[in-house]
């Protein structure tokens, strides 16, 4: 059987990404960034990545197209993300994918970024087993899903109450003084620093009285209660030990995702654990995550980082699963939805 050839889009928040993927098989990725341009705010100016998509889309979709060595006319279907993001970056990548896909006559999916992050893990380990668990961490999102058929079924088993986990990394970095994305600053210096200087609450380790399910996590009191450290210690005129606070904040962070998915994992009986999204990228977390998947007995599919962060491969991968589970396209009409 010959496998499908789709062109995948994105532009949910700062990068404009396109590949081309066929079957199971990454042939182009092309992405662009517009990080740089948001350091110095601390965080993503909405205007400032809606223009950068528009200044970007047409030149990195022809050079996913360049360097798969096809025409549009090559490609069986077109996948472009339609939400969760920001919703001027989301309406400038519909509408190039829309414009692309009605001038060539191929049939477009809008599908959804969060199930792309889970998709993507196809293309380094393979197909994985119907009825598993996910963990799609990011800057916009954290997420445990259950996966009953990527192509047709994902349910929402919990998800973050206030900020998601990068978004808390991305706020004390900024209280410390790295510039945006701060993610990765405060993983480096975790690793200089000691994980039990600090106590730092872990967000909802139990789950709220009332609440729908245990799984859902709430990270902005695990900011508050950093930054209120850091205010007491500057009160007393003590030096701000940035690696220790680094490293306690990472550790309790990891910890909480990855105890979490691991009981899930249990509930639902899942022998795999599907990992991605740009806070993955996260050393502690990653560790962590392996370290529990082998006491429990899950098998922990962490992917390559640059197949973690945004990237169009992912949404290719997703339209490939849609156009062989013979999912019909999308209507021309459909909208984007930035809360998805
Ligand atoms: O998935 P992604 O590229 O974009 C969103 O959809 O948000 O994730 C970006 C997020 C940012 O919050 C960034 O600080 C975080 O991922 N991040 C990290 C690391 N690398 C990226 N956070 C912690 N440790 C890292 N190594
Ligand atoms: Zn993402």
């Amino acid at each position: 059987m010959s496998r499908a050839v789709v062109l995948g889009i994105e532009s949910t928040c700062d990068e404009t990404a396109a590949a081309v993927v066929r079957g199971g098989t990454l042939v182009s990725n092309v992405v662009a960034s517009s990080m740089n341009e948001h350091a110095r705010y601390g965080g993503v100016i909405p205007e400032i990545a809606s223009r950068a998509h528009a200044e970007s889309f047409v030149p990195v979709v022809s050079q996913a197209l360049a360097q798969a060595d096809m025409n549009i006319s090559d490609v069986d279907a077109i996948a472009v993300s339609a939400g969760p993001g920001l919703a001027g970056c989301l309406a400038v990548g519909v509408s190039g994918a829309k414009a692309l896909a009605w001038s060539a006559g191929k049939p477009l999916y809008g599908v959804n970024h969060v199930i792309g992050h889970i998709a993507v893990t196809q293309l380094q380990f393979g197909p994985f087993p119907a009825d598993t668990l996910a963990l799609i961490v990011s800057g916009g999102h954290t997420s445990l899903l259950h996966v009953e058929d990527i192509a047709k079924h994902v349910d929402v088993v919990g998800t973050t109450l206030d900020d998601a986990a990068g978004e808390c990394f991305d706020k004390v970095a900024r209280l410390l003084g790295f510039p945006y994305p701060g993610g990765p600053h405060i993983d480096r210096h975790a690793m200089a620093g000691n994980p039990h200087a600090i106590r730092v609450p872990q967000g909802l380790t139990q789950g709220k009285a009332g609440q729908e399910h245990p799984y859902d996590f709430s990270f902005s009191g695990v900011k508050t209660a950093v930054a209120r450290w850091i205010e007491g210690e500057e009160a007393e005129g003590r030096a701000i030990p940035v690696d220790d606070i680094c490293a306690s904040l990472a550790d309790s962070v990891a910890s909480v995702l990855s105890k979490k998915a691991m009981k899930a994992c249990k509930q639902y009986d899942s022998h795999t654990l599907i990992v991605g999204g740009g806070f993955t990228a996260n050393s502690q977390l990653r560790s962590k995550l392996l370290e529990l998947g082998q006491e429990c007995g899950v098998d922990v599919r962490v992917p390559d980082i640059r197949l973690c962060t945004d990237n169009g491969a992912m949404v290719a991968m997703l339209g490939v699963n849609l156009v062989e589970a013979g999912v019909r396209p999308s209507a021309m009409n459909f909208s984007i939805d930035s809360a998805m």
